[in-house]
């Protein structure tokens, strides 16, 4: 019989299956340098408004700093009957240091110490995914010189629409990547408040001081509710929402990537390193990194519906049904995080295969768009130009040639006030040069996209 904590009130043991049923060491071990800070800070507070002496705050500091390191380290028991990581710590400190140890719970309760663990927990996993978002935008972005003038087709239903170029491509990308980053730091304002001192769910009586712990936290301000804070795990929500977002967005570029580097489309080389072969096709050189990728995605979405259906229909206050809340958020975590680690390379080393790009890029008629807006630009209602340049593109279909192949006299059967100057927006290349909206992508523009960029990176990583 392992002795508990909270075993006063027993008088039979907890059943073997019962410990290993209940038991959340296995994953929230994970906290274990977030407890003992939470710790440190409760501890420092209680000696601040007088219920530990000094001595015994310093006590208490030294015993868990010395814990910590021992987890560090790996000379740490982990026991499965010991419950979790609060009461292992716990556990040891009183060992060591007797009824000095037995203080340090005074005024808190494991449902404000794991909600306080767990945001920091999470303001932390955002701190160290902000910059590894950055370096992906970063790869992204430090592309676009060396493929400013390549061209490709942009493609709306998976069908050739309109040329766009390469660099305008790889913005797309990092604009998607900036709302996840500016989602993420928009949550860490929500994370980043203190539950510890709500204690069970009612408060304390004791004169404790929540501003100063969450103070020595790093904490903005204590939680206001505390029948609220312990029972909350918004946070949590919000977090593995914006890594599946975030997720969402690495499968749309890896799935992108995997199509372009197939042999029939051919746009673009994947590194050797990041790709893998087959056991019986000797010829194979997969995008299995990037499958993984979209395929991972899956998981992190799933872990966003398993926290929505375990919070769904909770009332007040805590339930140990909030222990199961941290495997998905680790999970979705260590997902998105390993993702972003392999894409940075990716983006860095993959190389355009121009040939393949130039060769096809004539086809499809990209340029039937800006043909149809210089027939409007010459005073022709868009609905009218429109057909008249689909007239004009199924004639060139059947000639099986390119617009810009067609006689002038073809180009006049739709407003025969046309010159020869109608070729200044035909061909891929001056189609391009033709768009000048803001945000298009014609040379100038893009330009000004890939500065800001440069800005905003060079801000932000210091550089
Ligand atoms: N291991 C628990 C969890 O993760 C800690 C809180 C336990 N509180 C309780 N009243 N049993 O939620």
């Amino acid at each position: 019989m392992t002795e508990k904590p909270w075993g006063g009130v027993f008088r039979e043991a907890t059943d073997q299956r019962v410990e290993l049923f209940t038991e959340s060491i296995s994953f929230d071990r994970r906290l274990y340098r977030q407890d003992i800070a939470g710790s440190i800070a409760h501890a420092r507070m209680l000696a601040a408004v007088g219920l530990l002496t000094r001595d015994e705050a310093a006590q208490i500091v030294k015993a868990l700093e010395e814990i910590r390191e021992e987890i560090d380290a790996g000379n740490f028991e982990f026991r499965v009957g010991w419950e979790d990581i609060h009461m292992h710590i716990e556990r040891v400190l009183i060992e060591r240091l007797g009824d000095v140890g037995r203080k340090l719970h005074t005024a808190r309760s494991r449902n404000d110490q794991v909600a306080t663990d767990f945001r920091l927990w999470v303001r932390d996993a955002i701190d160290t995914i902000l910059p590894l978002v950055r370096k992906l935008q970063a790869a992204f972005v430090n592309r676009c010189e060396a493929d400013f003038d390549c061209v490709l087709p942009g493609y709306t239903h998976l069908r050739r629409a309109q040329p766009v170029l390469a660099p305008h491509y790889w913005l797309a990308y990092c604009e998607k990547f900036e709302r996840d980053y500016q989602r993420l730091l928009d949550c860490r304002k929500r994370v980043n408040i203190c539950p510890l001192g709500s204690a069970a769910l009612a408060g304390t009586s004791l004169p404790i001081d929540r501003h100063m712990t969450a103070r020595e936290l790093q904490f903005d301000e204590p939680s206001p509710n505390s029948i609220d804070a312990t029972s909350d795990r918004d946070f949590a929500v919000e977090f593995v929402f914006d890594l599946a977002l975030l997720a969402v967005h690495l499968s749309h570029w890896a799935e992108e990537w995997i199509v372009w580097s197939s042999e029939e489309f051919g746009f673009l080389k994947l590194p050797e390193g990041f790709c893998t072969g087959s056991s019986i096709m000797p010829q194979k050189i997969n995008p299995d990194v990037l499958e993984l990728i979209r395929g991972k995605t899956a998981r992190v979405l799933g872990h966003l519906q398993q926290l929505f259906v375990l919070l769904k229909g909770l009332p007040l206050a805590y339930h140990r049904d909030l222990q199961e809340d941290k495997p998905g958020v680790f999970d979705a975590y260590d997902t998105v995080v390993g993702c972003l680690e392999v894409a940075i390379p990716l983006v860095e080393l993959t190389e355009l295969n121009r040939s393949r790009i130039e060769e096809s890029l004539e086809r499809g008629h990209l340029d039937a768009t800006t043909l149809m807006e210089y027939l409007i630009s010459r005073g022709i209602p868009q609905r009218t130009a429109h057909s008249l340049v689909g007239r004009i593109v199924r004639e060139a279909m059947d000639r099986q040639c390119r617009l810009a192949d067609l006689p002038l006299e073809v180009f006049r059967m739709a407003d025969p006030s046309l010159d020869a100057n109608v070729y200044s927006v035909l061909g891929v290349k001056n189609a391009v040069q033709a768009f000048r909206s803001y945000g298009s992508t014609c040379p100038e523009e893009v330009r000004k996209q890939v500065e800001r960029w440069r800005e905003r990176l060079a801000r932000d990583l210091g550089a």
